[in-house]
């Protein structure tokens, strides 16, 4: 893609799965990449790893649920590199869907809701909220990640889809209130996408084939596949994409 080499970039939630792929994507763009997650070994590991590629990489603890933390993040970036051109907000909670977890309406712990809403939603308002100064200078972009399930119907996890909702309300406002200064915000709805994570919540492969079932593609998603969608929505290639949620599932969600 073009126009990421020379960039500083945050990723906010980048130890491990689809942020540290699109961390490793980027450096090899030609970004710096800033490596924010409030797992610290996880971060010191994607940036180590991105340095043995010969990138350059910055870790840093983080935790997106929290304003000071946030801006502590943006700071040390700025401290270190001078300014951030692109941000990825990419972090989640997962609450079980079972167990006392994010299961409906009625039944969910306004604490797990209230949780889930601070760190999916209210945490991506505290880095755009941050990050927007150094993007107005910068003609910069940021890309929020989203989920396929945000569009579909279910009868559980009510928060974690109640909070993917409301980036795409974030992503059009920033669009709009900002898009005339150069600013681009748009998201990505990855679907199924078999992260370690994922392997672990799916070692008998159930989920993965209810998703392969309801797709067009004949393999469920890569980390490397949204790392792409989300380098290219940052990159000058984009540049004319702004405010839209864009599906990269495999053909999950058709609209
Ligand atoms: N894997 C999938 O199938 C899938 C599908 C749709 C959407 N998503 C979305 O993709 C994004 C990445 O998820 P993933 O699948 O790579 O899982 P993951 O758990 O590997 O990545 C999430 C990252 O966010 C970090 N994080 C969590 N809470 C944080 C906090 N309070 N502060 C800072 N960092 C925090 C985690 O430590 C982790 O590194 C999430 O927004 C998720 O909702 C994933």
């Amino acid at each position: 893609v073009q126009g990421l080499d020379d960039t500083t970039v945050v990723v906010a939630g980048a130890a491990t799965g689809i942020g540290a792929a699109t961390a490793a994507r980027l450096a090899a763009e030609g970004a710096r990449v800033v490596v924010g997650d409030r797992n610290v070994a996880g971060a010191e590991h994607t940036a180590g790893v991105i340095r043995e590629q010969g990138g350059e990489a910055l870790a840093v603890g983080f935790d997106i649920g929290d304003e000071a933390s946030v801006d502590a993040l943006f700071t040390r970036a700025e401290e270190v590199y001078g300014a951030v051109d692109r941000v990825h907000a990419n972090a989640a909670a997962f609450p079980p869907r079972k167990l006392g977890g994010d299961t409906d309406l009625l039944d969910i712990d306004l604490g797990v809701f209230d949780f889930t809403v601070q760190v999916n939603l209210r945490g991506h308002i505290l880095v755009t909220r941050r990050a927007l100064p150094n993007l107005i200078a910068r003609q910069g972009a940021i890309v929020y990640t989203s989920s396929a399930a945000a569009f579909t119907a279910s009868d559980s996890r009510p928060a974690y889809v109640i909070a993917k909702n409301g980036l795409h309300g974030l992503v059009r406002h920033v669009a709009a209130r900002w898009g005339r200064d150069g600013v681009r915000a748009n998201a990505i709805a990855p679907g199924f996408v078999l992260t370690e994570l994922m392997k672990g919540v799916d070692s008998d492969g159930t989920l993965a084939q209810l998703a392969l079932d309801k797709s067009c593609s004949p393999r469920v998603g890569r980390p490397e596949d949204i790392a792409g969608a989300v380098a290219f929505l940052m990159s000058d290639d984009a540049e004319w994409i702004n405010g839209q949620v864009i599906s990269v599932d495999g053909g999950m969600v058709l609209r």
